[in-house]
């Protein structure tokens, strides 16, 4: 996407399930939202027609292949990019995005694909100006899914895959990358989350308000 058209800025959210990634990200919208900033949160796998069939993988993973999965997502992003992502960068907001390319990365790489020739595959979709990847032993994931959550694990948060997930996540580099330690409290990874967002609004051309 050319630089002259995007006027916004987009802050994806990465990791492993029961990273607390969600939370954050609602954290993150709040605190923008009400210093006046122009946010806009969003997911993937969206709530379009590509997102619902993918929430049915969830639970049977086993009668798609792993390209029908690929092609699945690479779908559903492709639709949420041009109907939602652009036409809002190019308004100007703050996308505050629950996962996003690297995520295909990470989880259809586990499947067996490559993980930058599946990066090279969403060539289609702009880069974000910020990809903040939260880590965390499996295992505190899994427990808070199931504890804390009362989940049962679906096909995608069984132990040994979101193991391999991990890895890719902590292999891939980008620049646009930062790493969240998501082991501590909510309140310290918060702070952490803010910094990272703040130095990218001082950093970029974005107009920033209340800055402390
Ligand atoms: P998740 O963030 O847990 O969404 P929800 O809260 O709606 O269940 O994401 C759902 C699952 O989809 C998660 O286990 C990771 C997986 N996923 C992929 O395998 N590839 C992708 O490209 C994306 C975006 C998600």
């Amino acid at each position: 996407m050319g630089e002259e058209i995007k006027k916004g800025l987009l802050i994806v959210f990465e990791g492993t399930d029961g990273t607390g990634k969600s939370t954050q990200l609602k954290l993150l919208f709040n605190v923008l939202h009400g210093e006046g900033y122009p946010v806009l949160a969003t997911r993937e796998p969206t709530d379009g027609q590509y997102g619902k069939k993918i929430r049915e993988l969830y639970v049977k993973r086993e009668e798609y292949s792993p390209e029908e999965e690929l092609e699945l997502f690479l779908a559903d992003r492709k639709e949420h990019v041009n109907n939602l992502l652009i036409p809002a960068l190019k308004q100007g907001k703050i996308i505050v995005c629950d996962r996003y390319f690297l995520s295909t990365a990470a989880y259809q790489g586990a499947l067996g694909f490559d993980p930058e020739t599946v990066l090279a595959r969403n060539s289609f979709a702009p880069d974000p100006d910020l990809a903040l990847i939260f880590h965390a032993p499996v295992d505190t994931g899994i427990t808070r899914i199931t504890s804390a959550r009362g989940d049962t694990l679906n096909d995608f948060e069984q132990t040994e895959n979101l193991e391999k997930v991990a890895e890719i996540f902590a292999a891939v580099h980008r620049p646009y990358i930062e790493r969240i330690d998501a082991s501590g409290s909510i309140e310290s990874v918060h702070q952490e989350v803010l910094n990272h967002v703040y130095t990218l609004l001082a950093d970029s051309s974005f107009p920033t308000l209340n800055l402390q």
